[in-house]
């Protein structure tokens, strides 16, 4: 039984890259969509727009259980990217980017930096990003979140309200999706309506995620419009490494995005590992008019 789990976990698990039109695990996206956002209207609520996002965007290394995402952070924002889930551990004033116990060979100052050189390439768009403590238990990563910030971006680069902006607003802004306590930084995480069912155990437990995922982005359109929506399509365990994972329900994501005939409707901010161009596109594509 156990065997036959780990061996369900590693299908589709080869040495060599994968370049599927809903699933990437190479170094580079095949084609980019750097300032989609330009064609938002101003006045179009941030919560409206429906959005690519990668979860643990930062996770490239550290071997199968770790790794989410193939992507350097600025070619996933040049794909199209606009939500970023940021993980910091947190050592005496320093933020490095963990993924669990494993060490991302970056810090939170590399993130602020590729989000502000982005941003001052592409002002038309605007990033989101979650960030939360991991792999350390301080509860209090507050000042060091905003020394970083002086130090490695700048004070006004953030949107400082916990209301959501317009597309208008937002242009140009870091949106912290703040994700610990202490003082107002931006948005708070919390306020958002999100579907994160990442528990995925064995391979047998993947339609059970789909149907979360399915659920959520099915309730999406009809949501209060005023709230962000949030589903990750991501997920994992012991038997279940977030390349196999994100395999199956990236397909089923495509295959469900690709059904609809209607673009002209809300989904939310769709949170992938391991997103490939084209599915990314296709979720762009759908904008209410
Ligand atoms: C930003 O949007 C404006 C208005 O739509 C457009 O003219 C301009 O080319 C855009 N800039 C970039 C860098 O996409
Ligand atoms: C924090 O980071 C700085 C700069 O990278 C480094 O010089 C310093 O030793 C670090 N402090 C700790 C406690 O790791």
């Amino acid at each position: 039984m156990l065997i036959w789990l780990i061996t369900l976990g590693f299908i589709g698990v080869s040495c060599d890259t994968i370049q599927r039109p809903d699933y990437d695990d190479s170094p580079d996206p095949e084609f980019l969509n750097p300032s989609w956002m330009s064609s938002i209207p101003d006045a179009q609520l941030l919560s409206k727009v429906t959005m690519p996002g990668s979860h643990n965007t930062m996770a490239l290394y550290g071997g199968i259980y770790a790794e989410c995402q193939s992507w350097s952070l600025a070619s996933q924002l040049r794909a199209g990217i606009r939500f970023l889930d940021i993980r910091v551990r947190h050592m005496t004033g320093n933020l490095t980017i963990h993924h669990g116990v494993s060490y991302q060979r970056a810090h939170f100052g590399h993130v602020l930096e590729g989000v502000a050189e982005f941003l001052q390439e592409y002002p038309n768009e605007t990033v989101l990003m979650r960030i939360r403590e991991e792999y350390s238990e301080t509860y209090n990563i507050y000042g060091a979140v905003v020394d970083y910030i002086h130090r490695y971006a700048r004070w006004d680069l953030l949107w400082h309200s916990r209301l959501v902006p317009t597309m208008g607003e937002a242009r140009g802004k870091l949106i912290i999706m703040q994700d610990f306590p202490g003082p107002d930084l931006g948005m708070r995480y919390g306020s958002m309506d999100i579907a994160d069912h990442w528990k995925v155990p064995t391979m047998l437990h993947v339609e059970e995620k789909w149907q979360n995922v399915y659920k959520h982005l099915e309730a999406a359109p009809a949501g209060n419009k005023a709230q962000i929506f949030l589903t990750y399509s991501s997920g994992a365990g012991v038997f279940a490494f977030p390349r196999a994972v994100s395999q199956r329900i990236n397909a089923r994501l495509y295959d469900y995005l690709k059904a609809k005939t209607d673009l002209n409707q809300r989904l939310g901010i769709i949170c992938m590992d391991f997103p490939a161009a084209p599915i990314i596109k296709m979720i762009i594509d759908f904008q209410l008019k």
